[in-house]
């Protein structure tokens, strides 16, 4: 078995419109990267947590998605495995794009590895998904799994939990990050108890359509679904400038456009020959308009957490 190992887990989107809880996608840009060294004892420890956002990281390790995920991956396998961890963090902090579920997925992939990697994908997402739900205030598989088995994936069932796993058209990810943090603790508070007949069917349509256009490889109708009547317009006002963004960027052209997750993070999609510029400035404008200062991204759709590393 290694005594150290180094893992990525990508950024991921969640929902992506009618997807509520149930449609994730990993990305090829930004990740967290950990590095675990196997240690005598059951202790977790953090030595070290670096990058965007580290200073909001807990380095407790009762608090961290990483170790507490690598808590209960020793725990599935029936081992007292301690290990020391160093967090790089590539991906924003409560910026819409999966942090804590790509932390979680890092560590539950990276303990796995030190203790002979014995867990199947299920059983990892379960781990990275208990850990989430420490900071989320309630269990969601989407991030954690679309960034453990990487590309697009659908939460089939949560018991049994069955994922499964398509592959996503070629695409451009245009992505807004503004300079504002949303916990997604807090974008689930605003969330209706009940939900209108009307607007389920509405969102079972969409989603069912972004499903069927995957399967065909169609970006256009993929994006022109990716409509949300439950969750996102529950959630727009938290976000100043949200509903223009949206606007912007359909305006300038992208096939789709929704919140990432539980945002901030605004997200566009566009034909991968297509160059992002316009739709990219037009966000930000947006953004800036509301009087939002707003990072841009532009990414792809990416493979799942890998071993960059490992020393036996
Ligand atoms: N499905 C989750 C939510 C994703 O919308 O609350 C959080 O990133």
């Amino acid at each position: 078995m290694p005594s150290r190992v180094v893992v990525s887990a990508p950024a991921t989107i969640a929902n992506l419109g009618p997807g509520f809880d149930v449609f994730g996608l990993a990305l090829a840009e930004p990740a967290d990267v950990i590095e675990a060294h196997a240690t005598a004892g059951a202790e977790m420890k953090i030595s070290e947590v670096t990058g965007v956002g580290a200073g909001k990281i807990p380095k407790d390790p009762s608090e961290n998605t990483a170790t507490i995920a690598a808590g209960k991956v020793a725990e599935a396998l029936g081992r007292e495995g301690g290990a020391e961890f160093t967090i790089k963090k590539g991906v924003k902090p409560g910026g819409g794009l999966g942090s804590s579920g790509a932390s979680a997925a890092a560590g539950a992939v990276a303990m796995n590895e030190l203790l002979g990697g014995k867990l199947t994908d299920s059983q990892l997402i379960e781990a990275a998904a208990f850990a989430e739900a420490q900071v989320a205030g309630a269990t969601h598989y989407d991030n954690v799994a679309s960034s453990i088995v990487g590309g697009f994936v659908i939460v089939a069932s949560t018991d049994p939990l069955e994922c499964i796993k398509v592959e996503p058209p070629k695409m451009k990810i245009i992505v807004a990050q503004p300079e504002l943090e949303l916990p997604t603790r807090e974008g689930r508070r605003v969330l209706p108890r009940k939900v209108e007949l009307e607007k389920a069917v509405a969102n079972v349509g969409r989603a069912s359509a972004m499903a069927a256009a995957l399967k065909e490889g169609d970006l256009k109708w993929f994006g022109r679904y990716m409509l949300d009547s439950i969750a996102e317009p529950a959630r727009a006002h938290l976000i100043k400038g949200f509903d223009e963004v949206k606007g912007a960027a359909l305006g300038a052209g992208a096939l789709g456009a929704a919140m990432a997750g539980a945002g901030p993070s605004v997200f566009a999609i566009i034909d991968p020959k297509e160059n992002p510029k316009k739709v990219e400035d037009a966000m930000r404008a947006a953004f800036e308009e509301a009087g939002t200062k707003c990072e841009t991204l532009v990414t792809s759709p990416g493979p799942g957490a890998k071993v960059v590393s490992r020393e036996d």
